[in-house]
């Protein structure tokens, strides 16, 4: 038994669970993620993976889950740096849906198994369709590595815990190089612009390891405080909104409270009537042009008694009943770092709970079935 122990402890590199250890992998990650992928010379990125397929004309993404939350985030980077229109979907909808293709679409699946029944169904469906597939996934020689026509891997390593915490950090690398290289192709995105954010990305992986502890000693004095909630709003705009869904998903899974993600501006549309002090609001505050408007839509959720976790950097100023302040890198990284925050926080809140984080009641790895 103690062997066993042993092994086990061994195995999760000294942490009590596979999520903590890939949550804290997330630095190594994002560095082999870049790894070979930015000319040292030109400081340009360089996808060898891709460098033969065409640069779509529009994009379909087509994935599940954490890999679609992925998706949603990228499409904002592709659109504003590449002028590339993406639409992004769930696979399980993709896949039936009476799809109306054109010349120049390309396909993208991400999955970090390279196994989800649905995300494979929904590349075959473009494969009839003569669309070229591109595949990003954690697995090497997995079906959706075999299935593309160019695979980009997210170099993550093995990802144990049911709850996917580093893979989305490592696919989310993946796309912003990816954004970049199709910026810099179609010369829409500028040469400094791009140097810019890849020089901020070579620094991230030391900016993130110095503040991972000090978001989890964070995370550990929300989770306690916050255990009594029985449902959970994340909010965001921008880019916050898919990482709103992300941290929704997050505390779902593993601590089996009820969460929604949604885009901060929605609630006044309906769900702001579900808001009273017993239904916390999780929201993501990054220093962007949206932070007015994510302010007056927290407003509107503290006049209802609405308690608020505001997860943001020093300096900004918007309602909250509780701060949680990260570095601001200043640019679309910054979600590189609200990402892990977001995880610690659904992790440590499982822990208080004492539920199984890295075996979820009712979950699979990955979803080979239907
Ligand atoms: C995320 O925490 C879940 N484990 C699940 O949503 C997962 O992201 C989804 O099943 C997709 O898996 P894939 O990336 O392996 O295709």
């Amino acid at each position: 038994q103690r062997i066993e122990w042993d092994l086990q402890a061994a195995q999760k590199g000294g942490f009590k669970h596979f999520m903590l250890k890939e949550i804290m992998e997330q630095p190594q990650v994002i560095q082999d993620g870049i790894a070979g992928r930015i000319d040292d010379a030109t400081q340009e990125v360089v996808l060898d993976e891709i460098a033969d397929l065409p640069i779509p004309g529009r994009l379909h993404i087509i994935a599940c889950g954490t890999s679609f939350h992925a998706g949603l985030w990228a499409k904002y980077l592709i659109e504003e740096w590449a002028r590339i229109p993406v639409q992004v979907e769930v696979a399980s909808e993709f896949r039936y849906r009476q799809q109306v293709f054109q010349e120049g679409d390309l396909a993208l699946a991400i999955s970090q198994s390279g196994e989800t029944a649905d995300t494979l169904a929904g590349m075959r469906i473009a494969r009839e369709n003569n669309l070229p597939i591109v595949g990003l996934c954690n697995v090497v020689g997995s079906s959706v590595a075999r299935e593309s026509d160019g695979t980009m891997y997210t170099q993550a390593g093995p990802e144990i815990s049911v709850a996917s915490t580093k893979a989305m950090c490592s696919q989310m690398v993946a796309l912003l190089l990816l954004a970049i290289a199709w910026g810099r192709k179609k010369g829409t995105l500028s040469a400094e612009a791009a140097q810019q954010l890849t020089g901020q990305l070579q620094r991230l992986p030391h900016t993130l390891s110095t503040e991972l502890e000090r978001m989890r000693h964070a995370a550990q004095r929300l989770a306690t405080q916050f255990s009594k909630a029985r449902s959970f709003f994340f909010l965001g705009r921008g880019l916050g909104s898919p990482l709103a869904l992300e941290g929704a998903l997050k505390l779902k899974e593993i601590s089996y409270i009820h969460a929604e993600g949604y885009a901060a501006g929605e609630m006044k549309h309906g769900p702001i009537a579900l808001i009273d002090s017993e239904f916390p609001t999780f929201a993501l505050a990054p220093q962007d042009s949206l932070l007015p408007k994510v302010g007056s839509n927290l407003q509107e959720v503290q006049a209802r008694g609405g308690k608020i976790i505001a997860l943001t950097h020093p300096g900004t100023d918007i309602p909250s009943d509780e701060r949680w302040e990260v570095p601001q890198m200043g640019s679309a990284l910054d979600s590189f770092l609200f990402l892990p925050a977001l995880q610690l926080f659904a992790y440590e809140m499982a822990v208080y709970l004492g539920k199984d984080v890295d075996q979820p009641r009712n979950l699979a790895k990955s979803v080979t079935v239907e």
